[in-house]
């Protein structure tokens, strides 16, 4: 599957919003279906994915509950997943990555040529840039997110800046366009992105073939995929098969009108015209509690609260947490597990005597200053809710 530099699919009347809205039907559908759990779904039908929640059945929108995001390392079979296309079957003895376009020499590698360069590993947070997306109001089409398409995995695999330099790029590359083997359905657009030239040479930026110590799962994107540290999920390509080095962006939907947020603040549901549209990043520093769970009874006194920060390229810099609706804040404990990309786990113990019902809220600081917002800065995708956490309980004697 080669990336097209010249004929740049982009459906003439096919948005983002038809297929998402597509997608969106699936789940309806499912929401007809006789009362199971949403587990029961991902039990009968997702091998290996039997604990998440199921957001879109086909192609496999998975997400992770908030209750089993609780270790420092997202095992793979809690980590949620998101696909646009259906996930490709890939024979990997037929399988090979073609490298081309403003190089010196373009390369076909196998897997087994990979991974005779050096092995580098990174511990990264991967998040979609639609979590949070159910959140948001007005609601914005698409898969509708909550709190759990966000995990943490150690990815291993060779620098994607061997591959190139083996390649020798032209003083003209400018991008490096990627592309996996899943096929688009009917009129649906490649699922093609692209990354800045420096951030393709990133010493961290690598080409994963194995994720926590296993083979890169088929849901992740066996045999390889790319893995940009720091920046919003949909920048990792799955099921790699072509690099291409380019002079100017990509022209293709999923750079030029997805995965896009306005460059001015708008007012909720607001319209914004696609010029003033650019595209994500970098993932905003951003919490979120996984204990105690949201409606969760709990008899009077000490009351530990956990979670996660992260803030993409930045660090964390401080939690702090609050039990009364965020009159006073109090610093949370960091924990020791610390890796440049991935997110920090916090913890605090209050001590509430008195029964009654509390809202308990977590807001990281990154060490650049960014805090997270008290409201949602509303974009028309829906991209990188990062407001402050919040659960509420019931203190009970
Ligand atoms: N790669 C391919 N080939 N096709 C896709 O649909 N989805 C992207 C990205 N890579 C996608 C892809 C998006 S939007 C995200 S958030 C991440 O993969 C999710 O990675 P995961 O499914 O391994 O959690």
């Amino acid at each position: 599957m080669k990336i097209d530099q010249s004929d740049h699919s982009r459906p003439k009347r096919l948005r983002r919003r038809d297929f998402l809205i597509g997608a969106g039907q699936l789940t309806a559908g499912l929401a007809l279906m006789p009362a199971l759990p949403e587990s029961a779904f991902a039990q009968t039908v997702i091998k290996g994915k039997e604990r998440l929640i199921v957001r879109s059945i086909r192609p496999e929108d998975l997400e992770t509950p908030v209750s089993l995001l609780n270790a420092w390392i997202t095992p793979n079979d809690l980590f949620y997943v998101r696909h646009h296309l259906y996930a490709p079957k890939v024979d990997v003895n037929e399988w090979k990555l073609t490298v081309g376009g403003e190089v010196q020499n373009p390369i076909t590698l196998t897997l087994d040529e990979l991974k005779r360069a050096p092995k580098h590993v990174v511990t990264v947070t991967l998040e979609c840039a639609g979590n949070g997306r159910a959140f948001f109001d007005p609601p914005v089409p698409g898969i509708q997110w909550e709190k759990g398409a966000v995990g943490t995995a150690r990815f291993a695999g060779a620098r994607l800046a061997d591959v190139l330099n083996k390649a020798g790029v032209k003083p003209t590359g400018q991008y490096v366009a990627m592309n996996g083997a899943d096929k688009p359905l009917g009129k649906m657009p490649d699922f093609i992105r692209n990354i800045p030239i420096k951030k393709a040479l990133d010493a961290d930026t690598i080409l994963a073939y194995e994720m926590n110590g296993e083979a890169l799962p088929f849901l992740h994107g066996f045999p390889l995929r790319v893995v940009v540290c720091g920046w919003e999920g949909a920048y990792s390509v799955k099921w790699l098969t072509d690099i291409q080095v380019i002079e100017q962006e990509y022209d293709g939907f999923f750079v030029k009108t997805a995965y896009r947020f306005p460059n001015r603040p708008v007012a909720p549901g607001e319209a914004v015209a696609p010029q003033d549209m650019i595209p994500l990043t970098g993932l905003v520093v951003k919490s979120f509690i996984n204990s105690p769970l949201d409606g969760a009874t709990l008899a009077p006194g000490k009351i530990r609260m956990s979670g996660f920060a992260w803030a993409g390229e930045s660090n964390i810099a401080k939690v702090d947490v609050s039990m009364d609706n965020g009159s006073s804040w109090f610093p949370a404990k960091l924990g020791k597990e610390r890796e440049r990309y991935a997110w920090q786990s916090f913890e605090y113990e209050f001590d509430i005597a008195r029964p009654g019902s509390y809202l308990l809220m977590s807001r990281a600081t990154d060490d650049k200053g960014n805090v997270q917002p008290v409201a949602p800065w509303w974009n028309p995708s829906g991209y990188l809710w990062n407001v402050i956490d919040k659960v509420r309980i019931n203190v009970k004697a």
